[in-house]
């Protein structure tokens, strides 16, 4: 096993591990992502934390390794897996974090930019050089690197493979926030910034939020019209607004 799920404070933490290649992806790690997403979609986990193992990096990228000497047929499987299993992060039922502990790069930004949120250590370094390899991204960072800091930075990135560095990369919205050591008890303390609330809320949240960048405004208003007014029909709705109404704190319980 490449990776590490355990849960820590009410969080679900998976961590790449294969230090000595720097996180690579292989297809085998890929695979295990795949299924370590649907343990903790199917757990009492209110939050993920993605990070990886090792003072070094977060993760390098797809296995450059293994990537040699493929039938294309064989290549595009592999984008489409990647793509796949990433894409999980967007169904999850709670909401993910990428904990960037240093290289971000290809692959591995692909999978940090498929969290909701990126919170970057002092060290950490976020690229997609694919194309100093002959490559383009195939894990989805050519559509979800400019929707978050827009195409002329995204094909800056890409066209020069050039690497961000974490104050750079908050300035230009790559990353929530920047992050110290001990990073793990920050990941969490973000979490608990919203993991209290009930999950529906959130779901309804992320889901309005996700399905704007592939709406038109209007049809992104009905999209939030229904969903708001589903929010009014859940037991915690109803317990929010009697809380404050009563001046103490809700008991949410996700329904
Ligand atoms: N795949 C396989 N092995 C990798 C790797 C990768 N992406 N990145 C690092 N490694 C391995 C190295 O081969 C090395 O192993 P050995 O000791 O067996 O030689 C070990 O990890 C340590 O790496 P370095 O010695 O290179 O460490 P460094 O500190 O000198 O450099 C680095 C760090 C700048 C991140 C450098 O390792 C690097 O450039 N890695 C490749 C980054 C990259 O190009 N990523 C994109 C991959 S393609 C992709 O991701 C396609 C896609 O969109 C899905």
């Amino acid at each position: 096993m490449s990776l590490n799920l355990r849960h820590q404070d009410g969080c679900a933490v998976l961590t790449l591990d294969r230090p000595q290649a720097l996180n690579a992806l292989s297809f085998a790690l890929i695979r295990e992502i795949g299924a370590a997403l649907d343990e903790v979609a199917g757990s009492d986990a209110r939050a993920l934390i993605v990070t990886g193992a090792g003072d070094k990096a977060f993760c390098a990228g797809a296995d450059i390794k293994e990537l040699q000497d493929r039938p294309l047929l064989e290549q595009k499987r592999g984008a489409e897996l990647g793509q796949a299993v990433f894409a999980k992060l967007d169904r999850l039922p709670v909401a993910s974090i990428a904990l960037l502990n240093g290289y971000a790069f290809g692959g591995g930004l692909e999978l940090a930019l498929a969290c909701n949120f990126r919170l970057a250590a002092p060290n950490a370094a976020l690229g997609l050089p694919e194309i100093k390899l002959g490559l383009i991204p195939g894990y989805g960072g050519t559509q979800r690197l400019p929707r978050l800091i827009g195409e002329s930075r995204a094909l800056e990135m890409i066209l020069t493979g050039r690497a961000v560095k974490a104050e750079e990369a908050l300035r230009i919205g790559l990353v929530n926030r920047l992050v110290e050591p001990p990073l793990l008890d920050a990941a969490i303390a973000f979490a608990h910034e919203f993991c209290g609330y009930g999950r529906l809320a959130q779901q309804f949240a992320r889901e309005a939020v996700q399905r704007a960048a592939a709406a038109t405004l209007e049809s992104g208003l009905r999209i939030e019209a229904d969903l708001s007014t589903l929010a009014y029909r859940t037991a915690d709705a109803e317990e929010g607004m009697r809380a404050f109404v009563e001046k103490r704190k809700p008991q949410f319980r996700d329904g």
